[in-house]
């Protein structure tokens, strides 16, 4: 199945099949005619995957950068720039980022500013990635001030989500990709029954065509982009004041779960939806086996200043809510019905 990002000449297809990875060469030669070098950006524990193996068809330099999230810093982009140099990366050559969202960031990034940007192709190997993180041109690296600080918007040459890759994904990192799915789920207007023996490449494959769209209409992300981010503003809090505490609760996906929950008790204090869209979310949630409960650690005072500080909400509390009419970027809502709304939440499940 491939689904294109239309963004003029810088569309590009994503490719979602077993042994999508095996598109790389074509996709090089035809999109990158002039490249000579490939530098395979991937992390130790996928090199030794029983699915790991690229031909590029070209020369090919593996460079490894740490595992996980830790990895997405200044300092580890310093590092990769410079074995990039080390093997004459140049202008038209590519970069091939194999891995979950924190690889596929980073490398990403690398492609963005090195040289003043170079060729890059996503190999997310991580349903989250293969859902959302290497989709859409987004690239990071985290500041000890939070995460995502600084990055770049940069599109790749196309984007291989090679299903292979999830056979080996631990538990907790498919259960992460699902808190997503069940993100688009949602956005899409689906009730809870309808995810019952749908196959989790037709769940990807839906979510996949869902960001392409959005992603289609806006790049830069100044509107229906923003609706991506559906349950990010409580779970961009919890894993801010996780970081902070230096515990590894819950994955980004896990989070978002939980945010989704909340976003619909708001939307439902805030006379937008029903009861029983509350009642759809969670029966949602639960049926992709996603806890919803707010980790025990944190507090309601500080949840609410935390998504204060949120880098989309411009020092207020925003979120994305639903309506009997779809989903709206809500800004400005009262910190005292959200702490009230997180307190009810903390007691009911
Ligand atoms: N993950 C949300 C976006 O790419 O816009």
């Amino acid at each position: 199945m491939n689904i294109t990002v239309e963004l003029g000449e810088r569309s590009y297809d994503v490719v979602l099949a077993n042994g999508a990875r095996h598109e790389l060469a074509k996709l090089i030669r035809s999109r990158a005619p002039r490249a000579q070098t490939v530098a395979v950006v991937t992390s130790p524990s996928l090199r030794n995957q029983p699915w790991f193996g690229f031909d590029s068809g070209l020369s090919e330099h593996v460079i490894e950068v740490p595992d996980g999230e830790g990895a997405k810093t200044l300092a580890t982009l310093d590092e990769l720039c410079e074995r990039l140099a080390g093997v004459q990366l140049s202008r038209h050559d590519v970069i091939v980022a194999v891995g979950g969202g924190a690889v596929t960031d980073l490398a990403g990034f690398a492609a963005a500013v090195y040289l003043r940007g170079v060729a890059l192709v996503q190999v997310p190997t991580s349903l989250m990635g293969q859902v959302d993180a290497a989709i859409g041109g987004k690239t990071a690296v985290n500041l000890a001030a939070g995460k995502n600080l600084v990055g770049a918007f940069h599109q790749p040459l196309g984007v291989l989500c090679d299903f292979d890759t999830l056979s080996t994904l631990p538990e907790r990192e498919r259960l992460s990709g699902l808190g997503e799915v069940a993100k688009c789920c949602l956005l899409e207007g689906w009730r809870a029954t309808q995810v019952v023996d749908v196959s989790l490449s037709d769940l990807a494959i839906m979510s996949v065509r869902l960001k392409a769209n959005i992603v289609s209409g806006d790049e830069k992300e100044s509107g229906q982009r923003a609706l991506l981010n559906y349950g990010h503003t409580l779970a961009h809090a919890i894993e801010v004041l996780a970081l902070e505490r230096d515990i590894d609760e819950l994955r980004h996906g896990e989070a978002v779960a939980v945010g989704l929950a909340f976003a619909a008790r708001l939307a439902h204090r805030l006379g937008r939806i029903e009861q029983g869209e509350v009642e759809n979310h969670d029966a949602l949630l639960g049926a992709f086996g996603l806890d919803a409960r707010l980790p025990a650690h944190s507090a309601t005072s500080d949840l609410v200043g935390a998504m204060g500080q949120d880098k989309k909400a411009h020092h207020d509390l925003t979120f994305v809510l639903a309506s009997a009419n779809g989903f709206d970027l809500v800004r400005d809502i009262d910190a005292d019905v959200v702490a009230t709304v997180l307190d009810e939440f903390r007691g009911e499940l």
